[in-house]
């Protein structure tokens, strides 16, 4: 087991499924872990739970909805009010949505949580990962990637909408960011990846149209989110990746993402669209 005693961590979704299994993980790892859940009991069981069986006390929880902006600008802050250090920031929370949402800002809500959310929370606490170097970025993407594009005349959804398509398209998004960010980041000693974590069994697209009989079929055969998360773990803490940067893994193999993920093109006009609708730049 790799220690991560002296290492902090914030990891998104941290409350639920593979990001609290991840958090779990890192606790064990001996790491000061934060994980960010949006509802308050939601959060505090898992907590409660990722301390009993880590027996690591320095774990703790932080309230943020990843669809708001205003909720992810002051998450930024309060982490950076309690903590100097980031080694490491799993972007982890998402969500599939088989209606067309809208978040308090208007934005199309699977765009918004899965890769927007991401983008802001990245580009806010990038000069604490960058003064912490070396630390790591790794972003919770899919397959569901492989087949999908940047609509770029319809972004949001709002002439046609399917969950879809919206759920790998901002799965793609998460990929174009990572490579595009890797670009930025070169010679800082901060890395970033992206990574698929298998078919998991968690709550995942419960209760919506995604969640079918035959899903419910398959469901025993899905992996658990105990060996999910140590396939995050392995792109997060693993010596073997020291400097490895802009890549993708599944299981823990770095492979090919989908060709439109490796268009630079498409890449720099998601990132200039990115900060304009999130008002930052990086
Ligand atoms: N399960 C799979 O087979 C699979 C496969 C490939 C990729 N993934 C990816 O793995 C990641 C984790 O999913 P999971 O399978 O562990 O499912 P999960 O158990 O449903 O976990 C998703 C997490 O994201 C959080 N979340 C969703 N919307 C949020 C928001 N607006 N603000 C803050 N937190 C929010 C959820 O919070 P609540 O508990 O409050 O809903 C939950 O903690 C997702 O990014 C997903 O796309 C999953």
């Amino acid at each position: 087991m790799v220690d991560m005693t002296g290492k902090t961590c914030i990891i998104t979704g941290g409350n639920s499924g593979i990001g609290k299994a991840t958090a779990l993980g890192l606790a064990k790892m001996g790491a000061t872990v934060v994980i960010v859940s949006r509802g308050k009991e939601k959060g505090e069981a898992a907590l409660a739970d990722i301390i009993a069986k880590s027996g690591n006390r320095s774990t703790e929880l932080m309230l943020a909805d990843m669809s708001s902006q205003d909720s992810i600008r002051t998450l930024a802050s309060d982490f950076k009010a309690r903590h100097e250090r980031l080694h490491l920031l799993v972007n982890n929370a998402g969500v599939y949505l088989t209606r067309r949402n809208t978040t308090v800002d208007g934005l199309e809500s699977t765009f918004a949580t899965n890769h927007l959310g991401p983008f802001l929370l990245t580009s806010l606490l990038l000069d604490l990962l960058e003064a912490s170097a070396p630390s790591r970025i790794v972003n919770v993407s899919s397959d569901a990637h492989n087949g999908a594009k940047i609509d770029f005349e319809d972004l949001q959804g709002q002439k046609k909408f399917s969950g879809w398509h919206a759920y790998g398209q901002s799965k793609l998004a998460m990929i174009l960011f990572t490579h595009q960010l890797a670009k930025r980041l070169d010679g800082t000693g901060v890395t970033v990846n992206s990574a698929h974590p298998g078919v998991v069994r968690t709550n995942f697209a419960n209760n919506n149209g995604l969640v079918t009989f035959g899903f419910r079929l398959m469901r025993p055969f899905f992996i658990s989110p105990k060996t999910a998360a140590k396939r995050i773990l392995y792109v997060a803490t693993s010596p073997d990746l020291e400097g490895v940067t802009g890549k993708y893994f599944t299981k823990t193999h770095e492979v090919k993402s989908s060709q439109e993920s490796y268009d630079d093109e498409s890449a720099k006009r998601l990132w200039q669209i990115s900060e304009q609708l999130t008002k930052v730049s990086i």
